[in-house]
Protein backbone atom coordinates (compact mmCIF):
# COMPACT_ATOMS: atom_id res chain seq x y z
CA UNK A 1 0.00 0.00 0.00
CA UNK A 2 0.99 3.70 -0.73
CA UNK A 3 0.16 6.88 0.43
CA UNK A 4 -0.36 9.83 -1.88
CA UNK A 5 1.56 12.61 -0.98
CA UNK A 6 0.13 15.65 0.50
CA UNK A 7 -3.14 13.80 0.86
CA UNK A 8 -2.34 10.71 3.16
CA UNK A 9 -5.06 8.88 1.47
CA UNK A 10 -4.33 5.19 0.69
CA UNK A 11 -4.01 3.89 -2.56
CA UNK A 12 -4.89 0.42 -3.27
CA UNK A 13 -2.99 -2.15 -5.62
CA UNK A 14 -3.99 -5.16 -7.27
CA UNK A 15 -3.88 -6.86 -3.40
CA UNK A 16 -6.67 -5.36 -2.83
CA UNK A 17 -9.26 -5.75 -5.75
CA UNK A 18 -12.15 -6.65 -4.22
CA UNK A 19 -14.13 -4.94 -0.94
CA UNK A 20 -16.92 -6.76 0.53
CA UNK A 21 -19.17 -4.63 3.04
CA UNK A 22 -21.75 -6.35 5.33
CA UNK A 23 -23.68 -3.28 6.05
CA UNK A 24 -25.14 -4.13 9.60
CA UNK A 25 -26.17 -1.56 12.26
CA UNK A 26 -28.75 0.63 10.70
CA UNK A 27 -31.32 -0.04 13.17
CA UNK A 28 -29.01 0.27 16.50
CA UNK A 29 -28.22 3.98 14.68
CA UNK A 30 -31.53 5.10 14.40
CA UNK A 31 -32.18 3.58 17.98
CA UNK A 32 -29.72 5.68 19.41
CA UNK A 33 -30.86 8.98 18.11
CA UNK A 34 -34.70 8.13 19.23
CA UNK A 35 -35.92 7.55 15.60
CA UNK A 36 -37.52 4.61 13.61
CA UNK A 37 -35.31 2.14 12.43
CA UNK A 38 -36.80 3.26 9.27
CA UNK A 39 -35.10 6.20 9.58
CA UNK A 40 -31.55 4.62 9.84
CA UNK A 41 -32.16 2.89 6.49
CA UNK A 42 -32.61 6.01 4.65
CA UNK A 43 -29.27 7.32 6.83
CA UNK A 44 -27.50 3.78 5.78
CA UNK A 45 -28.55 4.42 2.04
CA UNK A 46 -27.07 7.86 1.80
CA UNK A 47 -23.88 6.36 3.46
CA UNK A 48 -23.62 3.66 0.78
CA UNK A 49 -23.40 6.18 -2.07
CA UNK A 50 -20.22 7.79 -0.15
CA UNK A 51 -18.33 4.64 0.57
CA UNK A 52 -19.02 3.38 -2.80
CA UNK A 53 -17.12 6.74 -4.19
CA UNK A 54 -14.17 6.35 -1.72
CA UNK A 55 -13.35 3.04 -2.48
CA UNK A 56 -13.81 3.61 -6.01
CA UNK A 57 -11.32 6.71 -5.76
CA UNK A 58 -8.79 4.86 -3.44
CA UNK A 59 -8.62 2.06 -6.53
CA UNK A 60 -10.42 -0.59 -5.57
CA UNK A 61 -11.72 -2.07 -8.55
CA UNK A 62 -14.68 -4.34 -7.50
CA UNK A 63 -17.06 -3.53 -4.13
CA UNK A 64 -19.85 -5.94 -2.94
CA UNK A 65 -22.66 -4.77 -1.03
CA UNK A 66 -24.75 -6.57 1.80
CA UNK A 67 -28.14 -4.97 1.12
CA UNK A 68 -31.27 -7.38 1.68
CA UNK A 69 -30.63 -10.96 3.18
CA UNK A 70 -32.99 -13.67 2.12
CA UNK A 71 -33.72 -13.59 6.05
CA UNK A 72 -34.86 -10.32 6.32
CA UNK A 73 -38.27 -10.71 4.87
CA UNK A 74 -38.58 -12.42 8.52
CA UNK A 75 -38.58 -8.68 10.09
CA UNK A 76 -42.03 -6.33 10.48
CA UNK A 77 -44.00 -5.47 7.47
CA UNK A 78 -43.90 -2.10 7.73
CA UNK A 79 -39.58 -2.24 7.85
CA UNK A 80 -39.87 -4.69 5.10
CA UNK A 81 -41.98 -2.00 3.32
CA UNK A 82 -39.69 0.69 4.13
CA UNK A 83 -36.60 -1.17 2.82
CA UNK A 84 -38.53 -2.24 -0.59
CA UNK A 85 -39.06 1.66 -0.71
CA UNK A 86 -35.50 2.28 -0.49
CA UNK A 87 -34.64 -0.45 -2.53
CA UNK A 88 -35.36 1.64 -5.18
CA UNK A 89 -33.47 4.68 -4.02
CA UNK A 90 -30.31 2.28 -4.15
CA UNK A 91 -30.87 1.51 -7.95
CA UNK A 92 -31.30 4.82 -8.83
CA UNK A 93 -28.75 6.37 -6.62
CA UNK A 94 -26.35 3.49 -7.98
CA UNK A 95 -27.41 4.30 -11.83
CA UNK A 96 -26.75 8.14 -11.31
CA UNK A 97 -23.48 7.00 -10.10
CA UNK A 98 -22.42 4.96 -13.47
CA UNK A 99 -21.40 7.40 -15.16
CA UNK A 100 -19.88 9.25 -12.92
CA UNK A 101 -17.89 6.74 -11.18
CA UNK A 102 -17.61 4.18 -14.38
CA UNK A 103 -19.71 2.02 -12.51
CA UNK A 104 -20.65 -1.21 -13.51
CA UNK A 105 -23.78 -2.96 -11.74
CA UNK A 106 -24.76 -6.50 -10.80
CA UNK A 107 -27.69 -7.70 -8.61
CA UNK A 108 -26.70 -11.04 -6.69
CA UNK A 109 -29.57 -12.52 -5.35
CA UNK A 110 -33.10 -13.86 -6.71
CA UNK A 111 -34.89 -10.75 -8.46
CA UNK A 112 -37.20 -13.41 -9.71
CA UNK A 113 -39.26 -12.32 -5.58
CA UNK A 114 -39.58 -8.45 -6.82
CA UNK A 115 -42.27 -7.09 -8.62
CA UNK A 116 -41.91 -6.60 -12.72
CA UNK A 117 -41.11 -2.75 -12.27
CA UNK A 118 -38.50 -3.17 -9.84
CA UNK A 119 -36.91 -6.65 -11.84
CA UNK A 120 -37.25 -4.05 -15.14
CA UNK A 121 -35.50 -1.27 -13.17
CA UNK A 122 -32.61 -3.93 -11.87
CA UNK A 123 -32.40 -5.35 -15.68
CA UNK A 124 -31.76 -1.86 -17.15
CA UNK A 125 -29.56 -0.79 -14.16
CA UNK A 126 -27.14 -3.86 -15.48
CA UNK A 127 -27.88 -3.24 -18.99
CA UNK A 128 -26.81 0.87 -19.37
CA UNK A 129 -23.32 -0.32 -16.88
CA UNK A 130 -22.53 -2.74 -18.63
CA UNK A 131 -19.23 -1.43 -20.08
CA UNK A 132 -17.99 0.31 -16.98
CA UNK A 133 -15.30 -0.40 -15.41
CA UNK A 134 -15.45 -0.55 -11.17
CA UNK A 135 -17.69 -3.53 -10.53
CA UNK A 136 -20.62 -2.82 -7.90
CA UNK A 137 -22.19 -6.07 -6.92
CA UNK A 138 -25.98 -5.30 -4.82
CA UNK A 139 -26.63 -8.50 -3.20
CA UNK A 140 -30.64 -8.08 -2.84
CA UNK A 141 -32.79 -10.98 -0.96
CA UNK A 142 -29.38 -13.04 -1.12
CA UNK A 143 -28.56 -15.80 1.09
CA UNK A 144 -24.93 -17.66 0.33
CA UNK A 145 -26.99 -20.87 0.85
CA UNK A 146 -29.88 -20.65 -1.33
CA UNK A 147 -27.21 -19.07 -4.62
CA UNK A 148 -24.87 -22.84 -3.62
CA UNK A 149 -28.29 -24.50 -4.10
CA UNK A 150 -29.05 -22.09 -6.87
CA UNK A 151 -25.36 -23.25 -8.81
CA UNK A 152 -25.68 -27.24 -7.98
CA UNK A 153 -29.16 -26.89 -9.87
CA UNK A 154 -27.85 -24.82 -12.84
CA UNK A 155 -25.17 -27.17 -13.27
CA UNK A 156 -27.36 -30.42 -13.01
CA UNK A 157 -29.44 -28.57 -15.76
CA UNK A 158 -26.62 -28.06 -17.91
CA UNK A 159 -26.31 -31.90 -17.72
CA UNK A 160 -22.77 -31.87 -15.81
CA UNK A 161 -22.37 -35.59 -14.41
CA UNK A 162 -19.22 -34.48 -12.73
CA UNK A 163 -18.53 -31.26 -10.64
CA UNK A 164 -14.83 -29.16 -10.26
CA UNK A 165 -14.60 -26.01 -8.11
CA UNK A 166 -14.57 -24.13 -10.38
CA UNK A 167 -17.78 -25.17 -12.29
CA UNK A 168 -19.47 -24.15 -8.97
CA UNK A 169 -17.60 -20.82 -8.51
CA UNK A 170 -19.05 -20.33 -11.91
CA UNK A 171 -22.55 -21.06 -11.84
CA UNK A 172 -22.73 -18.81 -9.04
CA UNK A 173 -24.36 -14.86 -8.66
CA UNK A 174 -20.73 -13.63 -8.55
CA UNK A 175 -18.89 -15.39 -11.54
CA UNK A 176 -17.99 -12.28 -13.52
CA UNK A 177 -15.58 -11.41 -10.44
CA UNK A 178 -12.86 -12.99 -8.10
CA UNK A 179 -13.42 -13.49 -4.66
CA UNK A 180 -13.27 -10.73 -2.27
CA UNK A 181 -10.42 -10.10 -0.30
CA UNK A 182 -11.54 -8.31 2.52
CA UNK A 183 -14.73 -8.51 4.27
CA UNK A 184 -15.89 -5.68 6.39
CA UNK A 185 -18.76 -5.87 8.93
CA UNK A 186 -20.09 -2.69 10.91
CA UNK A 187 -22.43 -2.93 13.82
CA UNK A 188 -20.20 -4.99 16.06
CA UNK A 189 -21.75 -8.66 15.63
CA UNK A 190 -18.64 -11.49 14.56
CA UNK A 191 -20.76 -13.46 12.14
CA UNK A 192 -21.28 -13.94 8.23
CA UNK A 193 -25.09 -13.63 8.52
CA UNK A 194 -25.51 -16.11 5.03
CA UNK A 195 -23.11 -13.87 3.02
CA UNK A 196 -20.44 -14.92 0.51
CA UNK A 197 -19.62 -18.35 2.08
CA UNK A 198 -18.35 -19.97 -0.65
CA UNK A 199 -16.50 -16.32 -2.25
CA UNK A 200 -15.02 -15.88 1.90
CA UNK A 201 -12.78 -18.93 1.82
CA UNK A 202 -9.79 -17.13 1.97
CA UNK A 203 -11.52 -13.34 2.51
CA UNK A 204 -9.98 -11.17 5.28
CA UNK A 205 -11.74 -10.24 7.91
CA UNK A 206 -12.66 -7.28 9.27
CA UNK A 207 -15.57 -6.57 12.18
CA UNK A 208 -15.94 -2.73 13.62
CA UNK A 209 -18.48 -1.86 16.27
CA UNK A 210 -19.20 1.34 14.21
CA UNK A 211 -22.63 1.33 12.88
CA UNK A 212 -22.97 1.25 8.94
CA UNK A 213 -24.58 5.21 8.02
CA UNK A 214 -21.17 6.38 10.68
CA UNK A 215 -18.55 4.31 8.53
CA UNK A 216 -16.69 7.34 7.71
CA UNK A 217 -13.38 7.76 5.12
CA UNK A 218 -10.97 7.78 7.88
CA UNK A 219 -12.18 4.36 9.08
CA UNK A 220 -12.00 3.06 5.79
CA UNK A 221 -8.09 3.61 5.71
CA UNK A 222 -7.14 2.35 9.28
CA UNK A 223 -9.60 -0.58 7.48
CA UNK A 224 -7.43 -0.83 4.47
CA UNK A 225 -3.71 -0.35 6.52
CA UNK A 226 -4.95 -3.12 8.30
CA UNK A 227 -5.48 -4.97 5.73
CA UNK A 228 -2.20 -4.63 4.13
CA UNK A 229 -0.65 -5.23 7.70
CA UNK A 230 -1.63 -9.10 7.31
CA UNK A 231 0.19 -12.12 5.41
CA UNK A 232 -2.26 -14.53 3.57
CA UNK A 233 -0.28 -17.77 2.86
CA UNK A 234 -4.04 -19.52 1.51
CA UNK A 235 -2.36 -22.78 3.55
CA UNK A 236 1.31 -22.27 2.39
CA UNK A 237 4.10 -20.83 4.31
C1 LIG B 1 -28.67 -3.61 8.28
O1 LIG B 1 -29.04 -2.93 9.42
C2 LIG B 1 -29.63 -3.44 7.14
C3 LIG B 1 -30.44 -4.64 6.84
C4 LIG B 1 -30.27 -5.81 7.40
C5 LIG B 1 -31.48 -4.50 5.86
P1 LIG B 1 -30.03 -3.55 10.49
O2 LIG B 1 -31.41 -3.20 10.12
O3 LIG B 1 -29.79 -5.02 10.64
O4 LIG B 1 -29.61 -2.78 11.79
P2 LIG B 1 -29.42 -3.38 13.24
O5 LIG B 1 -28.45 -4.51 13.12
O6 LIG B 1 -30.77 -3.85 13.68
O7 LIG B 1 -28.90 -2.25 14.04
C1 LIG C 1 -26.97 -8.98 7.72
O1 LIG C 1 -27.46 -8.21 8.76
C2 LIG C 1 -27.69 -8.67 6.45
C3 LIG C 1 -27.46 -7.34 5.90
C4 LIG C 1 -26.64 -6.45 6.36
C5 LIG C 1 -28.20 -7.03 4.70
P1 LIG C 1 -28.61 -8.77 9.74
O2 LIG C 1 -28.89 -7.70 10.71
O3 LIG C 1 -29.74 -9.31 8.96
O4 LIG C 1 -27.87 -10.01 10.44
P2 LIG C 1 -28.20 -10.78 11.78
O5 LIG C 1 -29.68 -11.06 11.77
O6 LIG C 1 -27.80 -9.91 12.91
O7 LIG C 1 -27.37 -12.02 11.70
MG1 LIG D 1 -28.55 -6.10 11.82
Amino acid sequence: MLFKKHTEKPVVDERLRHIAFIMDGNGRWAKKRSMPREAGHASGAKNFKKVIRYCGDLGVKIITVYAFSTENWKRPKHEVDAIMGLLSDYIADAVAMVDENNIQLHFLGDMGIFPPEMQAKIKNAEEVSKDKELILNIALNYGARAEIAHACETLIASGKTEVAEEDVTSALYTAHCPDPDLIVRTGGDLRLSNFLLWQAAYAEFYFTDTLWPDLGEREIDKIVADFYSRKRRYGGL
